[in-house]
């Protein structure tokens, strides 16, 4: 199969946050920006809830902090219940992607007459009358620059996308030390989650130069600082780069997404319960490898930003991938994960039924293929 055409007049769109702020102790400047609004209602998670202090908020503010971690339909409707009894003219979203993606139905919903299945798709939702700040506290998911948000079924255990331009930020900040305290293992995943969105982007069937070149930035960003970040979680200039890698995996969600490394990870988290960034960083070398033939200029380039020994063809790459993943702490065998390889036909049929993302990959991925992956990765 040949390697992809540059597809540089296609049509995409790309949206971002109207305002950004980085840098060590950014939060802050949230308060500033956010002086004119008199309600601000913060959706955390306990871990998180502490960091509300940092955030410079004048006028009334109220923390709603009972989010499970994979928040499912009731779940969002006991944030929005508290809400409307709240009656916020500014939402925050102070935690990880689940907490960041409620923040964006909260504001979109809370005052409207739309359910969360009401909006489930794309462009549903029917607008939105108040401000909606995003302040993430891990590098990984990339939620605060997107304008999708997923919930979890709470009877198919699957995932719903809803997506609108209506959730999109008013503003973004990111402050790496709000990442200090994330654990070693979190930041090896997660880190791995936002190059697994960089990387599934830039290989992506519908990978367009524009989003290549976020993609680039963000996976030069991994293979400089996550090994850094991991192995002193205080290193400010470290988790800065990957705060702003996960913030570019974001943009490559938005107009290009995922693509069968997500797709198979999915049941990981569904069946398996794994966290969904260790879901990812599990397939990720798998994916890279079982992709590499069909786009290899590009898989060469990912090799060398991450600095891997093997190169870019095969069995090394497989290996040279599984040894970066490890270096980093990550347990990367199914099995050690409370896996049975009885399991592995069921995930594979749940994987293949996800075409909204297997459509992506640049390499068709057959329920044979997907079985196999999960075998290796067993
Ligand atoms: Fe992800």
């Amino acid at each position: 199969m040949p390697e992809q055409p540059l597809d540089m007049a296609r049509q995409i769109t790309l949206l971002q946050p109207a305002r950004l702020e980085i840098g060590a102790a950014a939060a802050a400047r949230l308060g500033t920006w956010a002086s004119p609004y008199r309600r601000v209602f913060v959706v955390a998670m306990p871990p998180t809830q502490g960091y509300v202090a940092r955030l410079g908020l004048t006028g009334a503010v109220e923390s709603f902090v009972d989010l499970p971690p994979e928040p499912d339909l009731p779940a969002v409707d006991a944030v929005l219940a508290a809400a409307r009894a709240f009656r916020p003219d500014l939402v925050v979203g102070l935690g990880g992607g689940s907490v960041m993606d409620v923040a964006k139905l909260v504001a979109v919903l809370w005052d409207s007459e739309q359910a969360v299945r009401d909006v489930v798709g794309v462009d549903k939702v029917g607008g939105r009358r108040t401000a909606l700040a995003q302040v993430p506290t891990t590098s990984g998911t990339g939620s605060e620059a997107g304008i999708r948000s997923l919930v979890t079924d709470p009877q198919s255990l699957a995932k719903m996308a809803v997506e609108s331009p209506h959730m999109l930020a008013d503003i973004a900040v990111l402050d790496p030390e709000l990442t200090y305290s994330v654990p070693a293992a979190v930041t090896a995943a997660t880190g791995i989650d936002a190059l697994a969105h960089c990387v599934e982007a830039f290989t992506n069937r519908r990978a367009h130069p524009l989003i290549d070149g976020y993609a680039g930035l963000g996976i030069a960003l991994v293979g400089r600082y996550l090994a850094r970040a991991v192995a002193d979680g205080g290193d400010t200039e470290a988790r800065a780069g990957m705060m702003l890698a996960s913030y570019y995996g974001g943009l490559c969600l938005g107009p290009v997404n995922t693509a069968g490394g997500h797709a198979l990870a999915y049941p990981l988290g569904t069946r398996l319960k794994l966290p969904h960034g260790l879901a990812n960083a599990i397939i990720f070398p798998h994916m890279l490898a079982f992709n590499a033939a069909v786009r290899a200029e590009k898989t060469a380039a990912v090799a060398n930003a991450l600095g891997l020994s093997g190169g870019a063809d095969g069995e090394a790459l497989l290996s040279g991938t599984m040894d970066f993943c490890r270096g980093l702490g990550l347990e990367m065998r199914l099995e050690r994960h409370g896996a049975r390889e009885q399991d592995l036909p069921g995930w594979a049929e749940d994987a293949f039924a996800i075409k909204r993302l297997l459509d992506n990959n640049p390499r068709p991925l057959g329920v044979d293929d997907i079985l196999a992956i999960y075998r290796s990765a067993f």
